[in-house]
């Protein structure tokens, strides 16, 4: 008899503890993943948006800290609008998005994220947005380090979780740092703390730019060559859908050229 009772206080307990669950995860997808329920106006139906917003021209805070600009921050915020849905924006560490992600608190990540399996294992990705790459960045005194090669034995800066962590770790010897921006490894490199930074090339070529940096230099090779897509949760196959067909709009429009201009320039 007590051994009845007992069963029947765990089947209650595991019954609450599955409605619980149930009750959180269609919250969730409440935001972007319901494809327009009757009574929502499109004011309400919310992106959440996640990014780590140091890493110029695609995503930083102007000086105040007040707004999320950027190529990726422009593009996200028109595809939201193309899909009838209001762009909500959370600065996140880099290394803390796709888990963001996986915990459902952010329905899309855009980040000058790189599409590759290892992500691809746990997200989803839309079609690819922006083609890019890793460069190496040294100081303009700096003789012995010229190539990818040259960086054998030698004090790598590179941001936590991303590609240049990924392909600095195959360098023999190295001794690489992990930071938690961009920004950071720039700063270390001029400092005298490493000998080099491995970065996508676009942010590395305009830190320089803006900076009017005198005392660190661009190396030509390009080590990778990488897509940047916008990642969501691995069963969102509708939003992946939308945002895809918004993305395609927005090259069609000739939005997608002009944000595009804005950052960048025209297209070669
Ligand atoms: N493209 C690289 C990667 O996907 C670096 C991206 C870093 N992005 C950022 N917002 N800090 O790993």
């Amino acid at each position: 008899m007590f051994r009845m009772k007992r069963f029947l206080v765990v089947c209650m307990v595991g019954l609450f503890a599955a409605m619980a669950l149930a009750g959180c995860g269609s919250d969730a997808r409440d935001s972007a993943s319901t494809s327009g329920s009757t009574a929502s106006s499109s004011s309400d139906k919310v992106l959440r948006i996640g990014t780590n917003a140091d890493f110029a021209p695609f995503e930083f805070q102007d000086a105040n800290g007040s707004e999320y600009q950027g190529f990726d921050m422009d593009l996200i915020r028109a595809i939201a609008k193309e899909m009838g849905y209001k762009a909500e924006i959370q600065n996140l560490n880099f290394d803390g998005l796709i888990p963001a992600l996986l915990s459902k608190n952010i329905d899309v990540a855009i980040s000058g994220m790189t599409i590759n399996d290892e992500r691809q294992a746990k997200v989803l990705f839309s079609e690819p947005y922006y083609k890019s790459g890793l460069t190496i960045v040294v100081k303009m005194d700096n003789a012995s380090i010229n190539k990818f090669k040259d960086l054998e034995g030698k004090r790598v800066a590179v941001q936590i979780g991303t590609t240049s962590a990924e392909e600095v770790q195959k360098i023999p010897n190295v001794d690489a740092k992990e930071f938690n921006s961009s920004a950071d490894t720039f700063m270390e490199l001029k400092a005298g703390g490493v000998d080099a930074v491995v970065n996508d090339r676009p942010v590395n070529d305009y830190y320089i730019m803006k900076s009017g940096e005198k005392d660190v230099r661009v190396l030509d090779e390009l080590l990778t060559s990488e897509d940047y897509g916008i990642a969501m949760g691995k069963e969102n196959t509708e939003l992946k859908k939308k945002i895809d067909d918004a993305l395609t709009k927005l090259k069609q429009s000739g939005e997608y050229d002009k944000i595009y201009a804005k950052w960048f320039g025209e297209k070669k």
